[in-house]
């Protein structure tokens, strides 16, 4: 594989205006933070360069604004934490940056950061623009990509920017992202179990037809399992599925059949008959009509953790159920704690992934460890898929 241009400490960056690409695209409601693992990774990196004196134009998205006056999606709250966490000078900049941006940030001196507001409220961030691409990358003498989790966007702070400036690198976390998943896809030591979650299976098929050559087990839980079940012909009441997965599946188990994976599916559950119900525990061809399948059940759990015990390499992207109603946390929580402890044994490498993952584990003040706690999601999963994501292209 080409390599690709990391930064690192001999590069000179003192004096120099550093354009840091950033991931703050974190849950807000009411304007308080709800989850600030992914600020608090970026702090340590964006400390050291400004105790290398030099003055950091810092960068990054909030959510998918609709039009460019979105003042839902305003990254105020994430400056405002900024300012509490770190004592250097932090200026925010509201404006939209088009070719007279630079001699109003032009004042900020070695050691101080301006914050811009966020960038996809320039329309033409998420096109791509070469104008506004322009416009971006004359502000900086140095550009530096710490986005992995948006590593598979081709927008101009993540792709194009990098044909206007001189120099570009990515940052310590995108590559300690990368270097971790090739961990599992290309060091990994087998027996490999990847558990794989969350309710949308067409945006995972890719990635599970891919894993399907690469591991030994393919563990399918959370309302994505649902699929599964119903294409065996078996009960599922009122639980989610997916119009048209039938298809999808089918395409997974011929893969299967010619590989040595197995997919092990849940065979019982916690079930109600509404998402905020008591957990009534049901095992295969046991589902009513009027219920819903809203976790794994204490079995499955059994046979998963079992498989933890023999495997040497974990990969876990998306919850095990819906785990915003406790009552059925169990699943997921069983198995961040298993993944865990055998991580803490070093029985194991564990990879653990996705938004929705990261936030059941928070919501559940679970005290784990893993080898490495990705923050990406999408671009986790295109990475694992074998995609070329465009950050990284550009950065090679
Ligand atoms: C993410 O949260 O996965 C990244 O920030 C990318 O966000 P996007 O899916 O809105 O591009």
């Amino acid at each position: 594989m080409e390599k690709i241009r990391s930064f690192n400490d001999n590069i000179d960056i003192k004096n120099k205006r550093v354009i840091l690409r950033s991931d703050f695209n974190v849950p807000i409601i009411n304007e308080v933070i709800q989850d600030k693992t992914r600020i608090n990774l970026s702090i340590p990196f964006i400390e050291s360069l400004l105790k290398k004196d030099a003055k950091v134009l810092l960068i990054s998205h909030l959510g998918r604004p609709k039009s460019d006056k979105d003042q839902n999606l305003s990254l105020k709250p994430v400056y405002e934490y900024l300012k509490e966490k770190i004592n250097n000078k932090i200026y925010f900049f509201s404006e939209k940056i088009t070719n007279k941006t630079m001699d109003k940030v032009r004042f900020v001196n070695n050691g101080e950061i301006i914050f811009f507001e966020n960038i996809r409220l320039n329309e033409g961030e998420i096109k791509n623009d070469e104008n506004f691409a322009k416009n971006l990358s004359s502000l900086g003498d140095i550009y530096i990509n710490d986005a992995f989790s948006c590593a598979h966007r081709k927008q101009t702070s993540i792709h194009k920017i990098t044909k206007h400036i001189k120099s570009s690198y990515a940052g310590p976390l995108f590559m300690k992202e990368i270097h971790s998943i090739n961990m599992v896809l290309k060091n990994k030591k087998s027996p490999t179990t990847c558990i794989i979650g969350g309710s949308k299976i067409s945006t995972k098929l890719g990635v599970i037809t891919s894993l399907i050559e690469k591991v030994d087990n393919l563990i399918i839980v959370g309302a994505m399992a649902n699929n599964f079940i119903k294409f065996k012909g078996i009960k599922i009441g009122k639980s989610l599925v997916e119009p048209g997965s039938e298809k999808i599946i089918k395409k997974i188990y011929d893969k299967v059949g010619n590989s040595n994976c197995e997919i092990i599916t849940p065979f019982d559950f916690a079930v109600s008959g509404s998402a905020d119900g008591e957990a009534i525990f049901k095992d295969l061809n046991k589902v009513s009509d009027n219920e819903i399948i809203l976790d794994i059940g204490p079995q499955t759990i059994d046979r998963i953790s079992k498989i933890i015990d023999i495997s040497k390499t974990v990969l876990w992207n998306g919850p095990a159920g819906y785990f915003e109603n406790e009552n059925f946390s169990k699943g997921t929580v069983s198995l961040a704690k298993k993944i865990s402890d055998n991580t803490n044994k070093n029985s194991l490498i564990s990879i653990v992934g996705g938004g929705d993952t990261i936030s059941s584990i928070k919501n559940n003040r679970l005290n784990v460890n893993f080898t490495h706690l990705s923050t990406a999601g999408g671009a986790f999963l295109e990475y694992i898929e074998g995609k070329n994501l465009p950050a990284i292209e550009v950065l090679k």
